[in-house]
């Protein structure tokens, strides 16, 4: 734990002075350590958690206000643009980059890991075919607690980092087959002599009647960029879901269940999904001025817009914008929905009422817009954002499992009916 200050808040209640300590990080504000006002026998009040920090870490920082995000001090834009995914993924597990042998020696580890086991794959025939891909993730995943749960020892250091590898490795498999369920074709096993996104894209879209299946390069590449730039993302809802879970020594494949199913929200990983959704609503360009008065009376909310820490912008809707960019235009993809899209950005950054509510297009704005040009359907565009996290997920749990904690455990402002007695 961090130390106190010298630096201490006051907290005057009732004509009695608690003093409270102030803590540091090394970025960031100070936070203070409300625990004492227990003792004066009151809660803190925060719903939705606006200004509660719930833990200490040292994976991730956010500066919503400068648009900063670092993982491990790098910034997304510099691990988007010069590193892997795969090395994303160490360098969030280990808190530093790979060196190249290090790289290779993990990727291998993560190749040697995708497989799952063949009972799973029957698990699959419990769901109906026109399931949504999330709701197959959320009882998938969850299902491999059932696999991994009598030799998890979750104080020995060696079982809980293999399980990060297994759930790197197997998320891409299930959420392949969370797809190839619902259209009814035959799944696709992994290969290991591809690469991470390669592998995924192979047995997204490979059928056993097309042998000669190639990946298209610059779809691998703009699929790596896009899991590097949702790896993780501080104590969004997902994360403390995890969290929250894992802090009752849960196992850790259910946790990362829990953390798919709070992904899921349309105010979370599912607005990009909602995004092309309300772009399709929308139709053609002069449809916006109109959608956009809806929008003004609250009717409905301007998905992928908005963010609860970015209120200037969002650093990896940049990144994400010039793949965007990138992957149309080496696609040779002239799409409307493009059109219709930067006619909404360019209203929403121009109007008052967005201006004034710090509403900037957050990163699922354009990863919707690439994920339709790499032809992956609307369906899967949360599994995907799912599929990124789980490094993030299963980082913040090793973290929270390797160190003190207790179990995470809120109060509330009870306003219900006082104590009374039935009446008969
Ligand atoms: N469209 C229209 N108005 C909005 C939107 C939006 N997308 N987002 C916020 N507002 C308005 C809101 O109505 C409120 O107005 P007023 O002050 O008049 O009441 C004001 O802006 C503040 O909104 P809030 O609901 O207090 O903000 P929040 O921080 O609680 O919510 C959010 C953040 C992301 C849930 C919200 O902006 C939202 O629902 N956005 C659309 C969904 C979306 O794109 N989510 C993806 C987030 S990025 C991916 C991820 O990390 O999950």
């Amino acid at each position: 734990m961090s130390e106190a200050n010298t630096k201490k808040a006051t907290l005057k209640l009732n004509g009695q002075e608690i003093e409270l300590p102030i803590y540091s990080g090394t970025l960031g504000p100070d936070v203070i350590d409300v625990k004492d006002v227990l003792a004066s026998g009151h809660f803190t009040f925060d719903p939705g958690f606006m200004a509660t920090a719930s833990c200490e870490s040292k994976i991730t920082y956010i500066d919503g206000n400068a648009g900063i995000l670092l993982h491990r001090g790098y910034p997304i834009d510099q691990l988007a643009t010069k590193t892997d995914y795969l090395e994303t993924c160490y360098l969030l597990l280990n808190g530093e980059l790979p060196t190249p042998e290090q790289k290779k020696e993990f990727d291998s580890q993560v190749r040697n890991h995708t497989m799952v086991h063949d009972q799973v794959s029957r698990f699959f025939n419990g769901f109906r075919r026109d399931a949504h891909p999330m709701a197959i993730m959320v009882g998938v995943v969850g299902a491999l607690s059932a696999f991994y749960h009598n030799n998890l020892d979750l104080d020995d250091v060696n079982h809980r980092e293999i399980t990060a590898i297994r759930l790197i490795a197997k998320v891409p498999t299930l959420a392949a087959w969370s797809y190839k369920y619902t259209v009814g074709q035959p799944f696709i096993y992994p290969r290991n002599d591809l690469d991470y996104a390669e592998n995924f894209l192979h047995m997204m879209f490979a059928t056993p009647a097309d042998r000669d299946y190639k990946v298209n390069p610059i779809l691998a590449k703009a699929m790596d960029r896009i899991f590097t730039l949702h790896a993780d993302h501080e104590q969004n809802a997902s994360t403390s879901t995890v969290r929250l879970a894992g802090s009752t020594g849960a196992n850790p494949y259910a946790c990362i269940s829990a953390g798919i199913a709070a992904l899921w929200g349309p105010a979370h990983g599912g607005a990009n999904e909602a995004v092309l959704k309300m772009l399709d609503e929308i139709g053609s360009v002069e449809n916006v001025a109109p959608f956009m008065e809806k929008v003004k009376t609250k009717e409905v909310k301007l998905m992928g817009f908005g963010h609860r820490v970015y209120k200037n912008f969002d650093p990896r809707a940049k990144v994400m914008k010039e793949t965007c960019d990138e992957v149309l235009g080496a696609l040779g993809i002239n799409d409307p929905q493009l059109e219709l899209a930067m006619e909404l950005e360019r209203i929403a950054l121009s109007d008052e009422y967005f201006i004034k509510r710090n509403l900037y297009p957050n990163v699922d704005f354009y990863s919707g817009i690439i994920l339709k040009a790499i032809g992956i359907p609307t369906s899967m565009f949360t599994v995907i954002f799912a599929l990124a996290r789980t490094i993030g997920w299963i980082t913040h749990w090793l973290e929270m499992q390797s160190t003190a904690h207790k179990i995470g455990r809120p109060r509330q402002l009870y306003t219900g009916e006082t104590q009374r007695d039935i009446q008969r």
